[in-house]
């Protein structure tokens, strides 16, 4: 038993769509929590216009009745209100009648950090609007919405996952993330930074060491990097671990079997040991810029400026949510192989009959 996710839908598109296989049947699902995520992922000092527009709410085909999962694929749907300023742009058929709205001119300016030119080659796509229209973190909302979902599930075992920002453009402390973000729009320029996840209350044991697809660590850092413009991940303390010695690098085992440090980030061997599991994750300057940089026409060949398109300043604290719900999936995912069941009930049961297995000291 495990947890699948499928996607799909390009960022004008008419909308875009998740299936979720590997649920139990019988979690309740709250409408309000899926879509209070997809508006925190909308939030932050440094999003583009496009973020007054959208007001993402989750739809939901399938999968679901009266609140309840069926234990069949769940799909999910998150309509882009924009598509219809995109409408003949982004048609999906043949469009009719004369080009009018966005996304009518083929774009040849391929901008320096963005899939364009590589997605261009690729695919032999001539606009490469056919290319970065998928690559775009647009599709981040749908896998939002599945994390809600997975985050219903870990809190039913007493999970619970939160992402926040630690860094905004190399500052530290909250105060200065503003000031950083309006600094680098005056000057046309974009920032990355650095997010911090935690996901408190994981039993140990989920993850396995067996095989490297298995472990927990190496999902967690697939999952992460798999978002657009994370460019590092850290499990633990992570790279400082470099510079220490071993006898200042591990977490000590006390006689409850528990550890006054996390140093390791709550993960052994790819298994999770009962501390909180503890990922950072680093955010590159995202690629457009208003003050573009060089690139080349690729219908001319000629030296050109990279293209120009509304976008975000920078997207830190929409990471900070994005990556939050790529744990909880990831989570979620080796929760459902460890405790199994098609039926809630089966998945806590086996839930309460490990905690029971392993409860130490045992007459406690
Ligand atoms: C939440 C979020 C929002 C983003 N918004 C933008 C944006 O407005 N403009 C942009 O150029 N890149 C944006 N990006 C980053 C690009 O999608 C990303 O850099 C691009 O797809 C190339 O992939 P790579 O950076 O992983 O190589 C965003 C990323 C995330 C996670």
């Amino acid at each position: 038993m495990t947890l699948e996710l499928s996607t799909a839908g390009e960022s004008h598109g008419p909308a875009l769509v998740a299936i979720v296989t590997g649920l139990p049947a019988g979690l309740q699902l709250e409408r309000d929590a899926i879509d209070n995520d997809l508006r925190r992922r909308q939030e932050g000092y440094g999003r583009s216009p496009r973020q007054n527009l959208e007001h993402d709410q989750v739809e939901v085909l399938a999968g679901l009745r009266h609140g309840r999962t069926l234990g069949t694929p769940l799909a999910l749907v998150v309509r882009n209100r924009d598509h219809e300023n995109w409408a003949w742009g982004m048609s999906p058929w043949p469009p009719e009648g004369d080009p009018t709205g966005k996304g009518t001119t083929p774009v040849t300016l391929p901008r320096p950090g963005h899939a364009d030119l590589a997605g261009a080659l690729k695919y032999g796509h001539e606009d490469t609007r056919d290319a970065l229209e998928r690559a775009s973190a647009r599709q981040t909302a749908v896998q939002v919405a599945a994390g809600a979902v997975a985050k219903a599930l870990l809190r039913e075992i007493g999970v619970d996952v939160a992402g926040r920002v630690l860094e905004i453009g190399g500052q530290a402390a909250e105060s200065g993330w503003k000031d950083a973000t309006e600094d680098a729009r005056s000057d046309r320029d974009t920032l990355g930074g650095v997010v911090e996840v935690i996901a408190d209350g994981a039993p140990p044991g989920l993850g396995s060491y067996a095989e490297k697809a298995d472990r927990l660590d190496a999902r967690l850092a697939a999952a992460l990097m798999g978002i657009q413009a994370v460019k590092a991940v850290e499990i633990g303390e992570g790279f400082a671990l470099a510079r220490l010695r071993g006898s200042h690098a591990h977490d000590e085992i006390g006689v409850d079997r528990r550890r006054a440090t996390n140093r390791a980030g709550g993960l052994e061997g790819g298994v999770t040991n009962g501390e909180p599991v503890v990922v950072r994750t680093a955010m590159k300057p995202l690629p457009t810029l208003m003050q573009p940089l060089r690139s080349v026409d690729l219908g001319t060949g000629e030296p050109a400026e990279a293209l120009v398109e509304r976008s975000d300043v920078q997207a830190v604290e929409a990471l900070a949510v994005v990556a939050e719900a790529a744990v909880a999936w990831e989570l979620a995912r080796a929760a459902r192989e460890k405790f199994g069941g098609d039926a809630l009930v089966d998945f806590l049961g086996a839930h309460a009959g490990y905690l029971e297995r392993i409860r130490w000291p045992r007459n406690a």
